[in-house]
């Protein structure tokens, strides 16, 4: 597959050979990271890169785009189809400006917005001050009960009623429960705010029935297509055609809400849509319609739950006592390494790949957080299950309880790599 870069650039060649071997050879159990299938690999490297075509199908500023149109139309019937979605938009080059995109559509800078608080599982773009969410608009936190360190949804709701928000924001990066999406939608209805979800993370459980799809209650949502989806690095928005608090929130506007998020993502943030990008999107819509997809989710599900339990019967405490989902946080708090920063640093020495994460109520920071965030969708594309989630689940405790002893590293990275070659990956593009 790198014939061409090997002849001409086999300097960069041999990096991408490494990064291949990488994830091949280590356990890659970042929550957000997948393994995008060669369909999915192909398309996204092909001569539609060549293309310009600013605007939408049969509205762009270019000539060129007859068969253009039918990839980006393609995938957007594709997106509509699979979320049971009114309007999609297939352009957004990524989760954050997506969200930028969908909160412009929404609000007004300095509009109120109530999203979960970034320690309790929120994303960056969900109020972070460092982040262009929380400097443009004004975020209202909501966060996770202290004794469940899970969400009350009457807490929530009284929140809402109090602050009276325009925009109510679920969806989460780092929260391993349920949420409860039409719950979310009526509070949101309840207070005359939009109902906004971003399910970048869990997207493909959404689809799958093993969570609520907010799609049919929400009035946006915004998912990357990584992740559970298994796309390209990328993101798209669905939402509502007209907009029910248009008279309350945007008198005079001829826009509706179609029309002001596509206004929003171009031109008001993006340029050129990736068409590329769009076909490798359409691949991957595709594939989540197999009957193979459902599987593969509720495989997940299950993989999750298996190494959580091992990860507690090995002596670990997992922030809200497991996950119904695809991820879960471990404490390192009281552990050896004593944070998440040095707890994710000894799993990498032994090719297993997490990633540090704040934990509620943390008394650490982000650059020292007490968690570490780990999850099965990965392993799970590989082929695991849970006879493989108890053994690394036992092998992710031994290490974060004897951070220092190198010869307890060495022999674990010699185990994952005999572990991994039972799950060939990408055998195809060696
Ligand atoms: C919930 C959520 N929203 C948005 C994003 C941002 O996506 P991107 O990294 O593509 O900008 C992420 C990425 O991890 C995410 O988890």
């Amino acid at each position: 597959m790198l014939e061409h870069v090997r002849q001409f650039d086999p300097e960069l060649a041999d990096l991408l050979n490494l990064e291949l071997g990488r994830q091949q050879d280590g356990l890659v159990m970042i929550p957000s990271e997948n393994f995008a299938s060669p369909a999915v690999l192909e398309a996204a490297g092909t001569v539609l890169t060549n293309k310009y075509a600013e605007g939408y199908p049969a509205k762009r500023y270019y000539t060129g785009n007859e068969f253009i149109d039918q990839v980006e139309t393609l995938a957007i019937q594709r997106a509509k189809q699979l979320f049971s979605a009114e309007h999609a938009n297939v352009q957004p080059h990524s989760g954050s400006g997506a969200n930028m995109a969908c909160y412009e559509a929404l609000m007004q800078p300095g509009d109120k917005i109530l999203g979960l608080n970034l320690a309790h599982g929120g994303h960056l773009t969900h109020g972070s001050p460092v982040n262009f969410s929380g400097k443009k608009y004004n975020f209202i936190a909501y966060g996770v009960e202290k004794e469940t360190e899970a969400l009350d949804m009457d807490v929530v709701r009284k929140l809402a009623i109090a602050e009276k928000p325009k925009v109510v924001l679920s969806g989460h990066t780092a929260y391993p429960r349920k949420m409860n999406f039409s719950e979310f939608a009526d509070i949101a209805n309840e207070i005359d705010a939009y109902a906004m979800a971003d399910i970048s993370h869990i997207v493909g459980l959404c689809l799958a029935g093993e969570h609520e799809n907010p799609v049919p209650s929400h009035d946006v949502v915004m998912t990357t297509t990584t992740k559970t989806l298994r796309g390209p690095r990328s993101a798209i928005i669905l939402s509502k055609i007209i907009d029910r608090l248009q008279e309350k929130y945007w008198p005079g506007e001829k826009k509706n809400l179609a029309q002001r998020i596509d206004f929003s993502v171009f031109p008001t943030f993006q340029g050129g849509p990736l068409e590329h990008i769009i076909a490798s999107k359409a691949v991957a819509f595709k594939e989540a319609m197999l009957p193979e997809f459902k599987g593969y989710q509720q495989q997940i599900v299950k993989n999750a739950k298996a190494l959580a339990q091992s990860l507690m019967d090995n002596g670990l405490r997992l922030v809200s006592g497991g996950t119904d989902n695809h991820l879960m946080i471990i404490d390192c708090s009281k552990l050896p390494v004593q944070n998440g920063k040095v707890g994710a640093q000894v799993l990498e020495k032994a090719g297993i790949y997490t990633n540090m994460n704040m934990i509620p109520f943390d008394t650490g920071t982000p650059f020292k957080p007490s968690g570490i965030r780990l999850g099965t969708p990965a392993l799970t594309t590989r082929g695991m299950k849970e006879k493989e989630m108890k053994q690394i689940g036992e092998w992710i405790a031994q290490l974060l309880q004897n951070p220092t002893n190198d010869a307890l590293i060495a022999k674990t990275k010699q185990n994952v790599k005999d572990l991994t070659t039972h799950f060939p990956l990408y055998s195809e593009l060696k």
